[in-house]
């Protein structure tokens, strides 16, 4: 190559990285791209102006030694080229969680009120960096680290941004749990909820209580579909399992607060204690041996919203037994967990054992209570009063609104968003958690692509949802959640699966200014962070390429909607039982079936090349789905 031809080529490569376009997740609240880049070599400098920066600034160096294996040092100093600054100047325009960022041709200065501004500052400036910056491992091939010239002010919207991760149906290592809070961490979440207990397994050391984690941690070990498994056969070992020894807890804490998440620990009663049952029978009404549950169906559910439980899964409210049982975990729960809300669950809890019980049937008489479901409104107080003396404030799912609650108390609103609502009128603060958005164990796309789950959510609805309802004071939204429930999810790697993009719209949710959101250009700078999610080995869905499937009665006959998440793809399909390509009829207006055993073939294309999955459907399964919507 001659001089000028290279020159000329490197012009090109230059151009195409100054140009890079600015793609962050969550969308910043103000970006202002400016020209040039800034490049990083191995002569970049990390300087921080006041030690209580040293731990963002330290971790930014291995952020960026271990992919480009620069060996850059973090030290304290004013003249960094890549500068993280404390200040207090701009308090109230960035808050705690706030911060600036500005990147020229010189370098990055990052500024913030709070460490936690400068981490998120930090996040940001990652995201500014080509996708080989989530390299696990040294990038061999020459390449250069650019940036582009950018001027960014960013804060969230609202204070509580998480996600619930529960550990019980399927067991995470510590180091699985360390990893997903990471991964949550680098999309401005700071609220990793901990979902603990359940009735497939107690997850937490209570030295007081050994038999919660000796006897409520394992289960026996069964494959297949969660909710159809076969019941423990008469002396089966129980091989399943696993929980977190309080040491394992602190260190997660620990590593969680470097990355300004806050965990909650959830212990989920009166409701969904099987395992803790398993290992204290005399704290249910029936006292009935029960075992830590593998995956059985254990409760009929009516189309109403009702169920009614199998085996008992309840503790006795009206046993001071079980009080002394909750104050010795509540107190162990309190001293291992720094952050002040302790959440105790009240979810689906069933009546029907109490109702029946000689014990609850006296208390209700002393009380002066005529409704059974009220006897919760009794426990929850209890549960409240424990943990105020722990110097802990309780938070449960929108049900401890069912029997009373005090005012203090916090509600997380899952069964749609009435429940938060109904909260926040009443004064209570509110976390917007609903299944219609927030439900992130639901099927992502057309269901008969993935295994079945009950109940679908597209990530398009859960980049739409808006926490706060009509009519609601917004003081009382303190913000939102996903909730990933495992029943179907036996490995963090399918975790990650369910997780994304989905965790991806909710963060943008909870962090960006409402005005900022807009989903065609949310989808273009998903479509980059799926590549950054390869280069870090995260696992995502591809849903949003699929093709979705609508189906409806137009003068007796079968009509067909097509359509997909992602904005610009062309559908191609077929009814003739032939396999359908880019040559097939492309879809533009809707198809009324001809009679007969019809079957649609569909599959995506974008610029010529197939996209998405190729989605089969007979007709009987098409009918099925007239009125879904
Ligand atoms: C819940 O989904 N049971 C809170």
């Amino acid at each position: 190559m001659n001089r000028s031809l290279l020159f000329l080529f490197a012009f090109c490569i230059a151009t195409a990285q100054a140009q890079s376009p600015v793609s962050l997740i969550p969308q910043p609240a103000s970006v202002q791209p400016r020209t040039g880049v800034f490049s990083l070599t191995k002569s970049a400098s990390i300087h921080y102006n006041k030690p209580e920066a040293q731990g963002v600034a330290d971790m930014l160096g291995l952020r960026l030694n271990v992919p480009t294996g620069f060996g850059i040092a973090a030290r304290p100093g004013k003249t960094g080229t890549i500068q993280l600054n404390l200040t207090d100047a701009r308090q109230a325009e960035l808050g705690d969680e706030g911060y600036t960022l500005n990147s020229s041709p010189k370098g990055v200065v990052i500024t913030a009120n709070r460490p936690a501004g400068l981490f998120y500052g930090m996040q940001t400036l990652l995201q500014l960096l080509p996708a080989a910056i989530e390299s696990k491992t040294v990038v061999k091939t020459a390449r250069t680290w650019t940036l582009p010239a950018v001027w960014i002010v960013d804060h969230p919207r609202f204070g509580w941004r998480g996600i619930m991760l529960d550990v019980s149906r399927h067991f995470f290592t510590k180091d699985e749990v360390k990893r997903y809070i990471d991964q949550l961490a680098r999309l401005k979440y700071n609220t990793f909820h901990w979902h603990l207990t359940d009735d497939n397994g107690w997850r937490i050391e209570i030295k007081s209580l050994p038999k919660l984690t000796e006897v409520g941690a394992w289960r026996v070990a069964r494959a297949g579909h969660f909710g159809d498994r076969a019941e423990p056969k008469p002396g089966e070992p129980a091989t399943y399992g696993g929980f977190y020894t309080q040491d394992d807890i602190r260190d997660v804490v620990a590593y969680a607060q470097a990355r300004n998440v806050t965990i909650v620990p959830e212990i989920d009663v009166p409701g969904h204690s099987m395992a803790a049952l398993a290992a204290y029978p005399e704290l249910s009404c029936t006292k009935a041996i029960v075992s830590v549950n593998p995956g059985t169906s254990f409760s009929d559910w009516y189309g109403n919203g009702t169920f009614k439980m199998k085996v008992e899964n309840t503790l006795n409210p009206s046993d001071e037994k079980v009080y002394e049982f909750l104050d010795k975990v509540f107190t162990e729960v309190a001293a291992l967990f720094p952050n002040q809300y302790i959440h105790v669950g009240g979810d689906e809890c069933y009546k029907g054992y109490w109702a029946q019980d000689p014990g609850c049937q006296a208390l209700m008489k002393k009380l002066n209570i005529r409704h059974v479901e009220d006897l919760q409104g009794y426990f929850m107080g209890r549960v409240e009063k424990i943990l105020t003396a722990k110097g802990k404030k309780l938070l449960g799912w929108d049900e401890i609104l069912e029997g009373g609650i005090s005012p203090g108390a916090t509600v997380m609103s899952w069964r749609g968003i009435k429940g938060g609502i109904e909260a926040a009128k009443e004064g209570h603060n509110v976390v917007m958690t609903p299944t219609t958005f927030a439900y992130l164990d639901y099927n992502q796309g057309e269901v008969t692509i993935d295994p079945p789950i009950y109940a679908t959510l597209r990530t398009s609805k859960s980049y739409s949802y808006e926490p706060v309802p009509d009519g609601v004071d917004a003081k009382y939204i303190l913000g939102g959640q996903g909730n990933l429930w495992t029943e179907q999810i036996p490995t963090l790697r399918y975790a990650e699966y369910m997780t994304y993009p989905r965790a991806w719209a909710l963060s943008e949710v909870f962090w960006s200014p409402k005005e900022a959101k807009s989903w065609p250009d949310f989808v273009k700078r998903v479509e980059t962070h799926f590549d950054r999610a390869d280069v870090a080995q995260i696992n995502y869905s591809k849903a949003i390429y699929d093709a979705i499937v609508k189906t409806s009665m137009n003068n007796g006959k079968l009509r067909l909607e097509l359509g997909s998440e992602a904005p610009g793809l062309d559908l191609y399909y077929t009814i003739d039982d032939t396999m359908p390509d880019s040559f097939s009829t492309r879809y533009n207006q809707p198809i009324d079936l001809p009679e007969g055993p019809v079957t649609l073939r569909v599959i995506t294309y974008r610029n010529g090349k197939p996209i998405g999955h190729l989605i089969t459907l007979s007709r009987d399964a098409l009918q099925k789905r007239v009125g879904r919507g």
